[in-house]
Order: C-alpha cells, then structure tokens, then sequence
C-alpha cells in the first residue's frame, strides 16, 4: 500500500530523505517534493522508517476528521528530556487518547477565554510602552532588531499573563545577559534536529553536549517558577493565568498535577507561547516595512482611530482591547503575514492508527507517520491562492479567505491589480458549496493552538503600538536580502539572522 504512495529521489541509499528533513529548510522541501512527485500526498523515508506527507486541504481536513474518530495519534515520541530521569509527558506531546491530556487541555482551555484575554490586555500594553520608550531612548533613528524585540515582547507577555511572574526582557532592550529566552531557541533548536533524525540523541557531539547542558539550566529555571507560583497558591479560584488553572487540576482520584508534570507543562505554555507570537510579530513588521504602501494604509487606519502619534495628537489615546476587533486592515495584515511566513512551518506530525482511506484514493497503513503540511497549503496556487508568493492584505477584504471552494475561481484578482493595490478586487464566484479550510496558521483538529486567543490579542496589539509610535524602514542590509535569505526553519519559522530596521519616533516627524 505504501510503495504506491509517490516518493521524490532520495538522498542517500540508507538514510533515505534524512539529510533534506534535517536541513533547516524543511518548508521549501515541501515544495520541492510536490514538484518532484506531481502530487500533494508523498511519501518520505527516515533510515527504514517511512511518513507521509499530506500536503492537500481537502485530504488534511479529512485527515484532521479521522483524528476526531481517534483514528490518529500524536507520535510516541519524546523528543528530548528536560533533566534527568524519564521524560515526563504535557500537554503538547501527551497522546490524544489520554485522560491526561483531556484533563489539562480542557482545565486550561479557559484560561484564554475573551473574558482573562480583556483583563490582562493591560499586561500587554505595559509590556509594549516598555518597549517603545526603550526603542525612544536610543535616539532618533535608532537601528533596532525586531527579531529581538518580538521575542521580548512575546516573553514578558506569557511571563505576565501565564505565570504572573516578570522576566524584565522588555525593561533593558540590551541587556543580554538573562538571556532566558536563548535557553528556550537554542533548546528547541536541538529538539527539532532530533525529531527530525531520530539518531542524532546517540551521538555526542560538542553540540549535543552544549545543548543538554542548557536544558539543564532551563531545567532549574522552571522548577524555581514552579516553586514560585505554589508558594503564591494560585490555587485560588481567582487566579486567571495559566499557573493558576494548572495548579487546580485534580485527576479522577482528585490528585494534581505532580510536580514534575507541573514542570513540564509550565515549559510548553512557556515555548509554545512566546517563540511563535514573538516571530509572529517580527514578521509582520517585515512584511509591512517591505510593502510601503500597506504600511501607509495601515497608518491611515490608526490615525483614523485616533492612535497615531503625529504632530497634531503627539500623545494619542492608549490602545484597548476592543480596538482589536475594530482595525480591520490591521487584521489583514496580520493574517496575510501568518499565510505567507507560518511561524509554525513544520509539518504537523501524527501517527495513523488504522488504515485511513482518503478520498483521492490514496491508503496510509495502521502505524506510518504521517505529517500535515502547514507551509505549501497556504501559498499554493492549486488552492485558489491567486499570486500566493506575494503580500496582498487586501485578499482577506473578501470573507471566507479561510476556505477554498472546490472547483470555484475563489481569490482571483480582476486583471489590473498590482501587488500591494489597495483596490485588489476578488472574484468570489461560488460554483460549489464544497468548502475546505486552507487557512490554518494555528493548526487544526482535535490538537490545535491551545493558546491562539492569547495571540490573537497580543499580534495586533504590539503591532499597533509599534506602528503608532515609529516610522519603521528595514535597514538598506535586510531591505536587500530575500525572504529566503532571512528565514530559518528551526522549530519554528524565525528570521535568521535578525530583523533590523530604523525607527524614527513619529513625535520627531514634521508635518
Ligand atoms: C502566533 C502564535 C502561535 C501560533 C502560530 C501557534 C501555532 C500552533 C499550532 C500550529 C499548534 C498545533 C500543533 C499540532 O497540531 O501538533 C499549536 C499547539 C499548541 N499551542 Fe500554539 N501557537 C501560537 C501561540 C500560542 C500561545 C500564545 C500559546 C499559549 C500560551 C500556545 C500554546 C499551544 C499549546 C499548549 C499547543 C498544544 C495543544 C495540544 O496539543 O492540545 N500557542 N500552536
């Protein structure tokens, strides 16, 4: 059944498709493979272990559909202790099938509710202003790495909101030295080569010993935050953050969470929580910087809404909770930028528990791994992406962006628009009813972002704030470099080697 699956050349006889899954580019060998194949099902080998490759919307969502009927499981596979001893499961790695990760899924599930996301909205505007005055204070155009700055922002966020604990990562922009997120990156780094080659935790290499010595470190520094927040028992009822809805678990027999448990989940809300929204915001300052015309329009809608500095409202009123909803356009570059720079760019991975059947045709055997593809479904042209490479917010003007309709000319732009017009028209012309989503930067199925409403609060808001506040230009260096010159697929989909731009505050702009 699986020999039937089409497989691109391989690289090497024995290890198969290893050495292009470990090279920190895997999204664009998505795109190869599909070139390669002619098909958007593929199969790739790891040594002599097969997974295939679902790269079509339609067959992810009955992909997706199969794992709801507990045909699909996450993979056993414990990527990479923390500490010593024998790695303890969360929420992230934990089976589907498991009571425990029913139990913490749906006992944290509320912790991102609208309701704790309004009141700690003021966490993140606290977080932002921190930022912007520490950007100020380095002087007119200043040159700033947004790369850095995302992950500060996104890293005091969940301190703050999840564990109401302040890690000062926005309070000196130079200070490198509690460099506590570059514990998590350099962690996640190791973590992904291994999921990646399953071999690599045999070999003792200098930087897989580097690598376990920092996991040690994060080790402590979770076990301390632990500590932390049991003494402050935040098992009281009105303790909205992550640590307070995870100390209140209690399992069938009305035991909590152990403390080691406890641990490892504070570490994935941790790294789930502020390296993805972090280059999230990273990237969309990219994209608008790059696309002057959408950075102005943009600016126009702030204005509009009274939260732009300029000369005459150099002091405007605070971003709010509710402005989130309003900023359309915002909106559409947020999600534009999430389309075309996914942060979470690597195939999801899952494990077939029986054969699944898929309507083209296509049979996965019981026990193969199979991985979904979040890159290629949401550039690709077959999928009614019209001009999918390029950044058009102006695309999700027309509802339902999220979905193809099969057999429908859905997102074509009527001929004249240029990239980046504002007046980019669609034709939505419905022929079928048949809708596939091919719009999920947060995943999809019964595993999806567990915290997408954090970050759906947090994106805008960091990026109002800092379009507000700066004229924002990428330094002539990165203006020059191609995306794919900037990119890193290294767990997540991050800028390599930083995003650099000039920030004049607009209090220094004439009119
Ligand atoms: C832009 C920001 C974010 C993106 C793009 C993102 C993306 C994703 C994706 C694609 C998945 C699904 C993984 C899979 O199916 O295997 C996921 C899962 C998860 N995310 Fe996020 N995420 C973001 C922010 C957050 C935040 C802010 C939190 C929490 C504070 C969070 C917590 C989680 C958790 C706990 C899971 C595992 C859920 C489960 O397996 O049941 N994420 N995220």
């Amino acid at each position: 059944m699986l020999q039937r699956i089409p497989s691109p050349p391989v690289d090497h006889l024995i290890s198969g498709h290893t050495k292009s899954l470990t090279q920190l580019k895997r999204h664009k060998h998505e795109q190869e493979c599909i070139a390669a194949t002619g098909k958007r099902v593929y199969r790739l080998r790891v040594f002599g272990r097969h997974r295939v490759v679902i790269a079509d919307p339609t067959l992810l969502q009955e992909f997706f559909a199969a794992e709801r009927e507990g045909a699909v499981e996450k993979p056993d596979e414990q990527p990479f202790p923390l500490g010593h001893g024998k790695p303890e499961y969360n929420v992230f790695s934990e089976k589907t099938s498991s009571p425990m990760w029913k139990l913490v899924r749906k006992g944290t599930a509320s912790a991102f509710q609208a309701v704790n996301m309004r009141q700690f909205h003021n966490h993140v505007v606290d977080v932002v202003n921190r930022l912007v005055e520490g950007i100020k204070a380095k002087g007119s155009s200043a040159v700033v790495n947004f790369a850095d700055i995302g992950q500060r922002e996104s890293f005091d966020v969940i301190g703050n909101v999840g564990f109401g604990k302040d890690f000062r990562a926005s309070r000196d922009i130079d200070d490198t030295t509690s460099n506590t997120f570059a514990l998590l990156t350099n962690f996640l780094h190791e973590v992904t080569l291994r999921s990646n080659n399953p071999m690599r935790k045999y070999w003792r290499s200098k930087e897989v010993i580097a690598a376990e010595a920092e996991a040690q470190k994060l080790q402590v520094l979770l076990e301390e935050l632990v500590q932390d927040c049991q003494k402050r028992s935040p098992e009281a009822a009105g303790d909205k953050s992550i640590a307070g809805h995870l100390m209140r678990l209690r399992d069938a027999k009305g035991q909590p969470l152990s403390f080691k448990r406890m641990v490892q989940e504070f570490f994935i809300f941790f790294l789930a929580g502020s390296e993805t929204t972090g280059h999230t915001i990273a990237w969309t300052l990219y994209f608008l910087a790059k696309n002057p015309k959408a950075m102005a329009k943009l600016e126009a809608e702030l204005d509009e809404a009274g939260l732009l500095v300029t000369p005459s409202n150099p002091t405007p009123r605070a971003f709010s909770f509710s402005d989130i909803g309003k900023l359309h356009y915002l909106d559409h570059v947020i999600k534009e930028s999430m389309r075309l720079q996914p942060v979470a760019a690597s195939p999801l991975a899952r494990v077939a528990k029986r054969d699944l059947h898929l309507s083209d045709g296509t049979v996965i055997p019981a026990g193969v791994m199979v991985e979904a593809a979040q890159y290629t479904p949401m550039r690709d042209e077959r999928w009614g992406w019209h001009r999918g490479n390029e950044f058009l917010p102006e695309r999700w003007e027309e509802p339902d962006m999220e979905y193809h309709v099969r057999g429908a000319a859905t997102g074509v732009p009527k001929s004249g628009a240029q990239s980046g017009e504002e007046d980019l028209e669609i034709d939505a012309q419905v022929v079928s009813e048949h809708k596939v989503r091919r719009f999920n930067p947060f995943g999809q199925g019964l595993r999806n972002c567990l915290g997408q409403q954090l970050a759906r609060m947090n994106v805008p808001t960091a990026i109002a704030m800092f379009v507000s506040n700066f004229k924002l230009e990428l330094t002539p260096e990165d203006a020059n470099k191609s995306i794919e010159e900037l990119e890193i697929l290294k767990g997540t989909l991050q800028p390599s080697t930083g995003i650099h731009m000039i920030c004049t505050p607009r209090t220094c702009i004439e009119e």
